[in-house]
């Protein structure tokens, strides 16, 4: 018995890193997929190569079920085809992996325009498109344990600094997803994020350079198969109760981000004079403030 037996999934970005890994353990776990990947390069200004059609291949020569696609997920167009591309080949869609995504690495004060828009396309819209069209079909086939698993970055959840395209993409992200785990929990849909971290040709180049962690091929604890077990668990049938979540995993962890809270409050039993909330504001939150964030460091 698979953890996924009978069901389907889409998997953008299949053919490459993570989500090829997510694609293929899917498929081992009994799933059929539809992996979707245009080839792009790391910048997605070229594609190249057919990564859709040889994981495809391994897939089915492993024994399971899959088809490939080479849709553009910044297409609406096109991701309507997807979409329809998974009930068309496998009867049903339950499950929506967005895995794809570009970098465009540049600091704020240096980010061109394209820069920004490029990566924005890919994240942010791409997995607009796909949640909105799978969730067109779920609204029309109720009943289902239906499943949207977007893939974000600590890049966001932290700030890295020469990311600002790359970090709102994924944040736009963590919104779309919080919205969606309200606005369709009534028809059997949960939305949840996954903060990877793996060594795949997005991390190569911080091999050597990082102090907290060994970027190499060698180090089987980045490998992307450990990614992927919190990924097949939403994807399952046992995950029902958790939507609206983002779960940080990789390096052999697994951790559950907590909910935005108000951690400190003051509060006026009228209108605010200014001098007194600056006061209160000093005296209550600069505690507070102090964070454990990698990149951070407010002057102060
Ligand atoms: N590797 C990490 O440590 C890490 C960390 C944080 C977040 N992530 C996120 O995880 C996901 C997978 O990353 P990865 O490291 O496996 O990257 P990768 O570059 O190995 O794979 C990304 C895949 O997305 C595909 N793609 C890009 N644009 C596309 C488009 N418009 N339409 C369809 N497919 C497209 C590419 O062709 C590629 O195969 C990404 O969303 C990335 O931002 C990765």
């Amino acid at each position: 018995m698979g953890k996924l037996d009978g069901r389907v999934a889409i998997v953008t970005g299949g053919g490459r890193g993570i989500g090829a890994e997510v694609a293929k353990t899917f498929a081992a776990e009994g799933a059929a997929v539809v992996v979707n990947d245009l080839g792009a390069s790391m910048d997605g200004s070229a594609t190249e190569g057919t990564p859709a059609e040889e994981v495809t291949e391994q897939i089915r020569k492993a024994g399971g079920k899959a088809s490939a696609n080479n849709c553009d997920v910044t297409s609406f167009a096109q991701t309507a085809g997807l979409v329809a591309q998974a009930v068309k080949d496998f009867g049903r869609l339950d499950i929506v992996v967005n895995v794809a995504g570009i970098i465009r690495d540049g600091m704020i004060f240096k980010m061109e325009e394209k820069q920004w828009d490029a990566v924005i396309a890919v994240h942010l819209k791409g997995t607009f498109n796909t949640s909105r069209h799978a969730s067109v079909y779920w609204r029309e086939n109720r009943g289902g344990e239906y499943r949207l698993i977007h893939f974000i970055s600590g890049s966001g959840l932290w700030g890295a600094p020469a990311q600002p395209n790359y970090a709102a993409a994924k944040m736009g992200m963590v919104g779309l997803s919080n919205s969606c785990a309200t606005a369709l929990a009534s028809y059997g849909v949960t939305s949840n994020c996954i903060a990877p971290v793996a060594y795949t040709r997005m991390t190569a180049s911080l091999e050597g350079k990082s102090t907290t962690m060994d970027y190499s091929p060698g180090n089987e604890k980045l490998s992307t198969r450990n990614v992927v077990p919190p990924v097949v668990w939403l994807a399952s049938e046992q995950s029902s109760w958790m939507t609206g979540r983002i779960i940080q995993c990789g390096n052999g962890r697994i951790g559950l981000i907590s909910e935005p809270r108000v951690e400190r409050e003051v509060t006026t039993p009228g209108v605010w004079d200014l001098d007194n909330a600056f006061e209160e504001m000093n005296s209550t939150f600069k505690d507070a403030v102090e964070s454990p964030n990698p990149f951070r460091k407010a002057k102060g």
